[in-house]
């Protein structure tokens, strides 16, 4: 090998990081995409004729061709604290005052303002200068690695520029910050999601989070994720405030957000809040408040830690973003066992970076309470779901002669009469054949907790319905049939159908307690689906089963028994279920779950939030395979689940031994590939 080619490797190596560099952290580019993609050429080209030149902190490293990452315990050298909140000026005057006191008298204190990042903390270690690992907060004693999916990220130097020696020992060092997601390419994401039939992201940090946990570096790699880096750590410390520690981690190549400041009291500081707070929408990426933290490290030495988080740190937390807009109609939506939701239609308005142009409204109290009217102007906030909601009328707007919301007396889909039991706020659409009602029932049957049949999304039970593939279950089982029919509808074709009609053979294997819940039999949950199925052992007999005989079932009361007979009942009902016996469907208990189900009794509590699926699919699942889903921690619980941003129930767990689970290993316990 000659010398030359090491040299001209090592000079498109440096070439194409400071390209990186400009690029990706300080957001320029210094030369055009064909530039640029010529000299990455050439250095691949390059490393693959002499293999034995490439370095792990080549910029053609980033992805590895086999680097399927599992994710192992990290722990953290130094635990990663979480900062206490403050809302309101009240509080942050209060968190000024107790970091005085502790202080030596007359100290002068200078406070550093930053972005508090709405993302996912990550620990990064470098060694002599290089990416070496990476791991996630966890927590905040151990983390996950996920070294292999954080190396993608662009933005993460692999190898450090080269600063005074005097300043940093490159020997060992660590850097902490938040990795996030721009707006726009969640939007993004999400739209290709949607045609995708794919289960959609309900902020930046959920897409961030589940991206960081993907198995395949590869897919993470095409998922535009940065960071912000705000925290170093090192063993022999030159620097000596916070502010030294920002600009030096600049000088060493990390992306800092560039907004943050110093303050001489506290009052610049709760300025700073204010202003981010009215500035928040015209950044590119999210921030949920604004993270205050002493200056000096001498100061922040003697105030030290209590439990969880810092004494010389605190974050100030925004309010929910809200935006005002015109309320243009109520429509109804039918949902699977007929009842009518209010569906609030606005006119488009742009809200926490996504466009907003409706609203569930829940029901006619709750339309009746805020008083809603058709022409009004509402003031509508977005919390941590996709779904925004409608919180009050800007009543000082509203035009004369409106009209109080008049409850419908048909169905808006199928025109047929409603009915509103007494002592329900519902209104029902009885009609069981209204295309409103299979679409939903259909969705139901095919969810998670249920048949969880792959593929077969919203959308695409939708389009389905509409050309009249689809009306009730079994016609599901037939699908595989209209095989060339279907491989032409757009957007699909034979790699996405082939692996739906797999997902539709699969799920006959699923237990009876399943499809009993699946079928969508009102007052029916897992919980009672399970109750049903240990007790009855087979569907026969469930349909033979007397009123008396259900209701003998411990927790099950007379509504599900009632709701039970009179579904079955139904001659149209009894036929679609012979047609899924006949397609092959699990008619019987198997023997493995007779003893109670996979998971046996065994109690479960979900502490924070998941970012592959929502609480009640997780509950669902829980109950279907013979586990309990209770509500809080006590020491005979079995499993705690812990989410993203865990709750007092995730402390009450540690303190009383009870066994955590990840999201990772909890989708493993239960058998989903995220
Ligand atoms: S400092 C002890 N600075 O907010 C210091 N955190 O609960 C703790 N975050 O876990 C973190 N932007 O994930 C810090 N500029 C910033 C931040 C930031 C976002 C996140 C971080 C942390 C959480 C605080």
């Amino acid at each position: 090998m000659s010398n030359s080619v090491k040299r001209r490797i090592d000079e498109l190596r440096t070439k194409i990081r400071k390209l990186n560099y400009h690029y990706y952290v300080l957001s320029e580019s210094l030369v055009s995409d064909y530039e640029y993609d010529k000299l990455y050429s050439e250095l691949q080209k390059l490393e693959q004729e002499n293999p034995e030149l490439i370095t792990p902190d080549s910029p053609t490293q980033r992805v590895g061709s086999d680097l399927t990452s599992e994710f192992p315990p990290f722990k953290h050298s130094v635990p990663m604290l979480s900062l206490a909140n403050t809302y309101n000026e009240d509080e942050l005057y209060d968190f000024d005052r107790k970091v005085r006191e502790n202080l030596p008298d007359g100290e002068k204190v200078e406070y550093i303002t930053e972005l508090k990042i709405d993302g996912v903390s990550i620990s990064l270690i470098y060694r002599d200068g290089k990416f070496y690992k990476a791991a996630t907060r966890g927590d905040g004693f151990t983390g996950e690695e996920v070294t292999n999916n954080v190396k993608t990220i662009k933005a993460v130097p692999l190898k450090v520029n080269s600063v005074d020696s005097s300043k940093v020992d490159l020997e060992e060092f660590e850097v902490r910050g938040e990795i996030y997601m721009e707006l726009e390419a969640f939007n993004k994401l999400n739209e290709e999601r949607a045609r995708k039939n794919e289960k959609l992201f309900a902020n930046p940090r959920n897409s961030t989070a589940g991206t960081l946990k993907l198995q395949d570096p590869r897919i993470v790699a095409q998922r535009p994720l940065s960071i912000f880096v705000y925290y170093l750590l090192m063993k022999e410390a030159s620097i000596i405030s916070q502010y030294e520690s920002l600009i030096l981690l600049r000088e060493l190549g990390f992306k800092v957000n560039p907004n943050f400041r110093l303050n001489g009291n506290i009052n610049e500081v709760l300025e700073y809040c204010r202003e981010w707070e009215s500035k928040r929408d015209n950044l590119p990426y999210e921030i949920d408040g604004v993270v205050i933290k002493v200056n000096s490290f001498a100061q922040q030495k003697i105030l030290g830690n209590i439990a969880k988080s810092p004494r010389w740190a605190v974050a100030f937390k925004f309010k929910a973003k809200q935006a005002t807009t015109l309320l243009k109609k109520i429509t109804w939506q039918v949902g699977r066992t007929g009842a009518l939701t209010p569906v609030a239609e606005l006119e488009p308005v742009l809200l926490a970076g996504s466009t907003i142009s409706r609203a569930t409204l829940h029901n006619i109290d709750e339309i009746k309470r805020k008083d809603l009217r058709e022409g009004d102007t509402v003031v509508i906030e977005k919390g941590g779901d996709v779904i925004p909601k409608v919180v009050s009328v800007v009543l000082g707007k509203r035009k004369p002669g409106s009209k109080e919301v008049e409850i419908p007396k048909n169905c808006p889909v199928c025109n047929s009469v409603l009915y509103r039991p007494e002592n329900e706020v519902a209104i029902y659409c009885q009609n069981v054949n209204c295309p409103a009602q299979i679409k939903s029932r259909l969705q139901h049957f095919v969810g998670r907790g249920a048949m969880d049949i792959e593929g077969l999304g919203e959308a695409l039970i939708e389009q389905l319905v509409d050309l009249g593939y689809l009306k009730s279950f079994d016609d599901i089982y037939n699908l595989k049939n209209y095989y060339n029919e279907l491989i032409v509808i757009e957007g699909l074709g034979k790699k996405s159908i082939d692996n739906i009609l797999e997902a539709i053979e699969k799920s006959k294997n699923q237990p009876l307690e399943r499809l009993l819940f699946a079928l969508g039999i009102r007052y029916v949950g897992a919980g009672a689906a399970q109750k049903l199925a240990a007790h009855f052992k087979s569907m026969e007999n469930l349909i033979n089963a007397s009123e008396e005989e259900i209701e003998s079932i411990y927790d099950i009361g007379s509504s599900i028994s009632k709701s039970i007979i009179s579904y079955f009942a139904n001659r149209q009902n009894l036929e679609i279920l012979n047609k899924l016996k006949s397609a092959g469907l699990n008619f019987e208990r198997s023997k493995e779950v007779i003893s109670g189900g996979e998971f046996n009794n065994k109690s479960f509590v979900l502490t924070g939030t998941l970012s592959s699926m929502s609480r009640e699919e997780a509950k669902n699942i829980i109950i279907s395979k013979g586990g309990r889903f209770v509500s809080s921690v006590s020491k005979k619980t079995d499993y705690v689940v812990v989410g993203d941003n865990p709750g007092s129930k995730f402390k009450k767990a540690k303190e009383f031994g009870v066994k955590l689970l990840s999201e990772k290993e909890f989708l493993q316990l239960i058998n989903i590939e995220m």
